[in-house]
């Protein structure tokens, strides 16, 4: 699949996670657009997305406390990855937001949701394997009109306005920025993550960034490698907006991954 660079890369300046949706269905002929080109493609080995056009109720049932209450959702994706594979988790995030891009372009609503859901409920709608695990779920939908108050507690408690400053991600020590790494790393820290915790760090050296995850240990339940996968595909987005196209691979944590220019 050919990246939608253009579309995506605006998706990421309008992209904000809702969690109050208006109970309008999503129209099928663009929720099965949307089932057809996820589901059939392998963005990143590793990871696949399953499209559901069903209320995500039972999957996000129960949920308690103050973080994630989510009502209204016509239709969900659940984001899957082997459970084998080690790079799956940065595969997850990034195939996830490339979803989540399409569909913010496509004018509807999402949210990243990895804390507080049921994969059993989600084993009931999709034929998942026993080696296959859901790490994500988000829902489709539209949102409602405005932020309810609950959803802006939500919001407060993450601070998900708010993004941590260029100088605390990027590695000081290397040589400046080249325009396309200051491009493709702003991008980048646009990402949402778990509680909008931002744990990706960035270095960058000639024709190169690459994404490293902040902390000795990976989170087992939040993965901070799932996030910095959402970090890859806004890097890549960033990269090819300013013109530079490059290729992917796979470092072993807490580095994640590598950027590299094709020139
Ligand atoms: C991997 C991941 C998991 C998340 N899990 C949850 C969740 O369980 N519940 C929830 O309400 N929001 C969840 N979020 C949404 C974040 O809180 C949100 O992305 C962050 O606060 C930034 O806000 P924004 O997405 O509006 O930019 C998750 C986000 C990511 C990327």
């Amino acid at each position: 699949m050919e990246l939608p660079v253009d579309s995506w890369y605006r998706a990421i300046f309008v992209r904000k996670s809702r969690r109050s949706y208006d109970d309008r269905p999503v129209d099928p002929a663009v929720l099965e657009g949307l089932a057809r080109r996820f589901e059939e493609v392998r963005l990143f080995p590793g990871a696949r997305i399953g499209v559901v056009a069903r209320r995500p109720e039972a999957v996000l049932r129960g949920l308690v406390g103050n973080y994630g209450r989510i009502t209204g959702a016509p239709a969900y994706a659940a984001f899957i990855g082997d459970i084998v594979s080690p790079g799956a988790p940065a595969a997850v995030g990034y195939i996830g937001e490339a979803l989540i891009l399409e569909a913010t372009a496509l004018g509807l609503a999402t949210c990243w949701v990895s804390g507080f859901f049921r994969p059993a409920a989600v084993r009931a709608h999709l034929d998942i394997a026993a080696a296959e695990r859901v790490y994500a779920v988000t829902p489709i939908g539209h949102a409602a009109d405005a932020y309810t108050r609950r959803d802006r507690i939500y919001r407060a408690l993450a601070r998900s306005d708010g993004r941590k400053p260029l100088a605390e991600l990027v590695d000081a020590s290397g040589p400046p920025l080249d325009p396309w790494q200051a491009n493709a790393i702003e991008a980048a820290r646009l990402a949402p993550s778990a509680g909008n915790r931002q744990p990706w760090r960035f270095s960058a050296g000639p024709g190169f960034v690459e994404v490293g995850a902040a902390g000795s240990r990976d989170d087992e339940r939040f993965s901070k490698r799932l996030d910095c996968g959402i970090a890859m595909l806004h890097l890549e987005l960033g990269a090819r907006a300013a013109g530079k196209t490059g290729s992917w691979s796979l470092l072993d944590y807490p580095r994640v991954a590598r950027y590299e220019i094709i020139v």
